[in-house]
């Protein structure tokens, strides 16, 4: 199958795809995901299938106006709408009870009672959706298990012969996907099964005291959000973290460099001028930043995965996992297999 890269003048011709149960890459603000008809289960079966996914992993559905997810849930509870009318569109995904069963077909929830939704702030996704007349699923666009792709050069490396076509809109401004919150349990506090570029404490400034799911932190072996437990959005070449208390890159380098290993570094402006001149090197952030960071953090792993002369070690830059810093940790850290530089 040839796969077509397409621009904002051919939304119609990717619409159409779309109707006829082919696979369009979709461009949002987070990372490009990989669009099928979430009706259409042939469709939906075909994005597990271009993925190399697990069919047991639920996906998220992407809408274009709030008021679809009445379609399909019965009881939206007053903070859920808060959250709706003040994220979305953006980088939040609820994860409501549905109606019944038979408003999805099984593939899209992976057999569960709930289902996910955002809508993504994007426009020519939005119109996507519009015009296709349905709801679209949309993992990342990725091969499962590899940085999720932030451009759509990234989509094609991954997944081109395999789907019919990308719409091309440029770099992901976020970078890392969605926050995950869980608002399906009316008798409980919502829980965030993802964390994303909203935070915890922008929801709780919404609508009060919200919990983590301790799978985020313990690596539980039945993760609630699939995806969770195990190394994931890793790159080929091994990475490690370099502690941002110890800050000790020249002693890593050196280590690395004396036993003729070749060194990727991963990082702000200031840290590539001050070690990277015998390394190849990739910015994360002009003034050692998260949010920049997070933006630039799955192209880095990836551009530095892809040299034709292959690299022995990425060491990349890690902040401290307070607020801000909890979605680009919770990425890193499974990229990196949980591991820290740590001299023998
Ligand atoms: O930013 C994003 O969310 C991107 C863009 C393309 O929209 N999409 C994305 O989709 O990351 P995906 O399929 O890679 O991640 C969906 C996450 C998974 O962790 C999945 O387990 C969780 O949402 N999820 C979906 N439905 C769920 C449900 N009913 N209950 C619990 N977790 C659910
Ligand atoms: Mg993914």
């Amino acid at each position: 199958m040839q796969t077509d890269i397409l621009n904002e003048n051919q939304i119609g011709e990717a619409a159409k795809a779309i109707k006829h149960g082919h696979l369009i890459a979709f461009p949002t603000e987070t990372v490009y995901g990989l669009g099928a008809d979430a009706t259409n289960e042939q469709a939906v079966k075909a994005v597990y299938a271009a993925k190399g996914r697990p069919s047991d992993n639920p996906l998220i559905v992407h809408i274009a106006d709030k008021s679809s997810v009445a379609q399909y849930v019965d009881i939206i509870s007053k903070e859920a709408q808060i959250l709706m009318d003040t994220f979305w569109p953006g980088p939040l995904t609820l994860i409501f009870e549905l109606k019944n069963t038979d408003v999805l077909p099984g593939v899209v929830t992976g057999g569960l009672t709930t289902a996910a939704f955002r809508m993504p702030d994007n426009k020519l996704t939005l119109e996507l959706i519009t015009q296709s007349n349905t709801v679209l699923v949309g993992p990342s666009a990725n091969t499962s298990g590899k940085p999720s792709p932030t451009t759509a050069h990234h989509v094609y490396h991954d997944l081109k012969g395999h789907i019919r076509g990308i719409l091309d809109g440029g770099s992901c401004e976020v970078g890392v996907e969605s926050t995950v919150l869980d608002v399906s349990n009316l008798d409980e506090a919502p829980v965030i099964l993802r964390p994303g570029a909203i935070t915890k404490h922008q929801i709780e400034s919404i609508i009060g005291q919200v919990t983590f799911d301790g799978h985020l932190v313990t690596e539980s072996e039945v993760p609630k959000a699939p995806g969770m437990k195990y190394k994931h959005y890793s790159p080929d070449t091994t990475v490690q973290m370099i502690d941002d208390a110890n800050n000790n890159w020249d002693q890593a380098i050196t280590y690395y460099l004396d036993l003729n290993k070749k060194v990727g570094l991963l990082a702000n402006k200031e840290i590539i001028q001050a070690y990277g001149s015998s390394c190849e090197c990739y910015q994360l952030s002009e003034t050692r930043d998260v949010r920049e960071s997070m933006k630039h953090l799955f192209a880095g792993l990836r551009e530095l995965d892809q040299l034709e002369d292959k690299l022995d070690i990425i060491l990349v830059e890690t902040y401290p996992e307070d607020d801000g810093g909890m979605a680009y940790m919770n990425r890193l850290k499974k990229a990196a297999n949980q591991d820290y530089f740590i001299k023998a």
